[in-house]
């Protein structure tokens, strides 16, 4: 029985593992043939690396992913940038000796060669060593080329793209990079990353380089009607029964629907031998925060103030609509304004999310069963 792996793998998730996402792949898929470049932004495991994996998937085009999280350099930015060109080439690469030599021309300057091996052929460049942003702007110049006279469409994935801005070079790697990406025709580019502070500041702010080039995109939880029979049809295969409606709900209940919780507690659930009942799955999922506890927990909740531990507490615990309350200021003795200033500033640091209706939540779904079980608070 290969169910977990099948609806519920580790990692990066698609086809039967993959829940909705409709919306977002249409627009993908809008934007991709017209070549509008998209930044795709949602707090870390809302499901970005799986939607474009996904996405990348269904339209059969070559495409590379490059992830710049470890970025600690120009240099390192790019290595990754000629990493994921050398791929897309290789994915390209022409079969007749003709287009071979068009493509060797393109990258004439970036010393391209061609290895070959038991695999097969294989490119590599080695670019002489000018400023990494030249390299850069040529290397992206240069694949778009390639791809226009192959009359071929490839996607570019630059992922965690915000760690560009906290490097020395940044303002000069962003110039380089705008200026290879506003004349891309036949590559499409998804910059995509989890800290929306400084992807926005990147591409909405008049004065830096990248400033209006993209589609803002971003990421939402997945909604209880698309998780309802999703959940179903995993359990439809386990346990040839649906799951109790009250079991779905608990699960979404706990988890809030986070994607990576939800697929972290179905998992567990799983594993067991009988259709789980509610009170199985609320066991289940306390047994998890028990673990976690000790863990990363309480040093991410060290690093709060007073101020912010408590309106996170109180969030967890109560409505947001109370917490805004007098009698709810009075309580925790901060006064309603400073209530708002906290929640700004929470929420720029990814503590706590905003649903659609504008109501605060907490955003991890372990911190909120944490704080809202400490019986210290009340
Ligand atoms: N569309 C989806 N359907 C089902 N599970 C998902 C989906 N998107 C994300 N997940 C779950 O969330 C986890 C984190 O997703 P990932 O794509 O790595 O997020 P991100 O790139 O935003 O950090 C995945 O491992 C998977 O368990
Ligand atoms: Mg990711």
């Amino acid at each position: 029985m290969a169910t977990i792996e099948t609806y519920f793998p580790t990692g990066i998730v698609t086809g039967n593992a993959f829940c909705d996402r409709e919306k977002e792949r249409e627009y993908l898929k809008k934007r991709l043939d017209q070549n509008v470049h998209v930044v795709l932004m949602s707090p870390r495991r809302y499901g970005k690396s799986s939607l474009i994996a996904q996405f990348t998937l269904e339209q059969d085009t070559p495409f590379t992913a490059v992830d710049l999280l470890p970025a600690t350099s120009g240099r390192y930015v790019k290595n990754a940038i000629v990493d994921g060109v050398t791929e897309l080439l290789d994915a390209i690469m022409p079969r007749f000796k003709k287009s071979k030599q068009m493509l060797m021309r393109h990258f004439a300057k970036l010393n391209p060669v061609i290895e070959l091996s038991a695999f097969g052929q294989k490119l590599k460049l080695r670019p002489e060593e000018k400023t990494h942003e030249e390299t850069i702007m040529k290397l992206l110049m240069s694949l778009d080329m390639v791809a226009k006279e192959m009359n071929l469409h490839v996607i570019f994935v630059i992922d965690e793209f915000q760690q560009i801005a906290m490097l020395e070079e940044s303002h000069s790697l962003e110039a380089s990079i705008r200026h290879a990406v506003e004349r891309s025709k036949n590559v499409f580019y998804i910059f995509s990353g989890s800290n929306r502070t400084l992807l926005e500041e990147m591409f909405k702010n008049k004065t830096r380089p990248l400033y209006h080039l993209c589609d803002e995109m971003k990421l939402d939880r997945i909604a209880s009607e698309y998780y309802v029979p999703f959940i179903n049809a995993a359990s439809l295969q386990t346990w040839k029964s649906p799951l109790p409606s009250d079991s779905i709900d608990m699960i979404l209940y706990l988890t809030d629907r986070h994607p990576y919780y939800v697929n972290r507690l179905c998992r567990m659930l799983w594993d067991s031998h009988s259709l789980p009942n509610s009170d199985t799955v609320e066991n289940i999922w306390l047994k998890y925060v028990e673990n976690q506890k000790n863990d990363w927990v309480s040093e991410m909740l060290s690093q709060l103030s007073i101020n912010q531990r408590a309106v996170l507490a109180g969030l967890a615990k109560i409505s947001e609509k109370e917490l805004m309350g007098k009698h709810f200021a009075n309580k925790l003795e901060i006064s309603p304004s400073s209530i708002q200033r906290t929640l700004n500033a929470l929420l720029k640091k990814d503590w706590i999310y905003k649903d659609t209706e504008g109501y605060y939540h907490v955003l991890n779904p372990v911190v909120k069963t944490i704080l809202a079980r400490d019986k210290h608070f009340d």
